[in-house]
């Protein structure tokens, strides 16, 4: 297992970590809003990402198992939260920093310190987030139409975060995970 990981993908490791885990409270919150603006698709994808980002901020926590300390206060997300459009504009903001900013940084950065443990916990993050972004840009074409989403069954993989709407994959195409591990929401 990971051990004395080089100092920058520990810090980042970390941050992640702290990044996650604030998406995932973010996105339950979002979730009763739409449920209460009456879009019950939009809600439903907002707790399948929120579940996504609690494997993502597991996935990285596991890997710090060797510190004994340490503390971080990094975590780059929007704050404000309002009615679902606005939510939805911030989810969508959240999910391309870490998709163009974070997670290609923290990839490098893990790659060039040899950090092959922390590489696949980044990199299973970063895939998932590109197909969180696009889910909730579609989200967000509905709702600004004043229209719920139109989703079929939402399956995120127990293993990696991988989201995918409509039907589960025979394997994970990210992780490589069965079917079986597939949650749907
Ligand atoms: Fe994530
Ligand atoms: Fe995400
Ligand atoms: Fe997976």
């Amino acid at each position: 297992m990971v051990n004395n990981l080089r100092i920058t993908t520990q810090e980042n490791l970390m941050s992640a970590f702290s990044g996650e885990s604030q998406a995932h409270m973010r996105y339950l919150y979002f979730a009763d809003i739409a449920d209460k603006e009456g879009f019950p698709n939009v809600a439903r994808l907002f707790r399948a990402v929120a579940y996504s980002e609690q494997i993502h901020a597991h996935n990285h926590f596991k890997k710090l198992g060797h510190l004994d300390d340490g503390f971080v206060d990094v975590a780059h997300a929007p704050f404000g939260p309002g009615n679902t459009s606005r939510n939805l504009k911030h989810a969508i903001m959240g999910e391309e920093y870490e998709i163009e900013e974070m997670y290609p940084t923290y990839l490098e950065i893990a790659k060039m310190q040899g950090e092959k443990q922390a590489e696949m916990s980044f990199k299973w993050a970063f895939e998932s987030e590109k197909e969180h972004a696009k889910l909730f840009k579609r989200a967000k074409e509905a709702v600004d139409k004043g229209k719920d989403a139109e989703f079929g069954p939402i399956y995120v993989c127990e293993i990696c975060g991988y989201t995918i709407e409509g039907k589960a994959p025979d394997r994970c195409p990210i992780c490589g995970a069965p079917i079986e591990k597939f949650k749907k929401f």
